[in-house]
């Protein structure tokens, strides 16, 4: 299973952010995180809509768009048009997550669905064949730079299980508080797209961050 590094723009600075798209080109990352926020699912708002826009085209990196807003269903058209090639959105902030889900691969995006910690995997079982990713929360949404929640663990071995046991293919996104540290352990565990805000754009060199990342998950050589 090769891994996927997703760098998220939450960490990036907002006054040179096509800078960091410019940098993230140049990188082995394979898509770009980019996280969306109402002020009302979450406690923080972040960027939207014109942002995105505006990245796109920068880039011919998959644009990971996480939306962290209650009834993201009124906004799938709009994500669609603004560039999104992956659409994620939460099991919490969806009463008719069926039916959003068909609607923004029907739109022509990727479809994902993200669980809060909290949330069990259980809750989205039925829905597992018609989504592309599942996005596990290793934090509480809404701000970057968070501990890693230890009991993340046991929810990515879960999905991962039942992804193999029904014979899907389904990406398993796991995010928040992902470092060099902990990263082997999040992609042995059974994911294969780490988002990592923090730990990468915070860094000196991110690129080095995201291709150690990559080496430590994938070396056999590493006990
Ligand atoms: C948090 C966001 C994350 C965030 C991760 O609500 O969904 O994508 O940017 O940042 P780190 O890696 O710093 O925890
Ligand atoms: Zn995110």
């Amino acid at each position: 299973m090769s891994v996927i590094i997703a760098p998220s723009l939450l960490s990036a600075n907002f006054a040179r952010l096509g800078d960091s798209v410019e940098m993230l080109n140049s990188s082995s990352a394979d898509w770009i995180h980019c996280d969306i926020m109402d002020g009302v699912f979450v406690p923080n708002i972040s960027f939207g809509i014109p942002i995105l826009q505006a990245i796109r085209p920068l880039t011919r990196k998959v644009l990971d768009v996480h939306l962290m807003i209650q009834q993201p269903e009124r906004y799938i058209t709009a994500f669609r048009d603004a560039g999104a090639d992956i659409l994620t959105v939460h099991q919490e902030a969806c009463v008719h997550l069926d039916r959003t889900v068909h609607a923004i691969r029907e739109a022509g995006m990727r479809a994902g669905v993200s669980l809060n910690p909290a949330t069990p995997v259980d809750t989205i079982r039925h829905i597992l064949p018609y989504v592309d990713l599942v996005l596990i929360m290793s934090v509480n949404p809404g701000f970057g730079g968070q501990k890693f929640i230890p009991y993340s663990f046991d929810k990515i071995m879960q999905v991962r299980h039942l992804i193999d046991q029904m014979g899907l293919q389904v990406r398993v996104e796991v995010d928040g508080g992902i470092s060099l540290e902990n990263c082997r352990e999040v992609y042995l565990a059974g994911a294969d797209v780490l988002v990592s805000g923090n730990a990468v754009m915070g860094a000196a060199d991110p690129s080095h961050v995201i291709q150690e990342m990559i080496l430590r998950c994938t070396d056999s050589q590493i006990v």
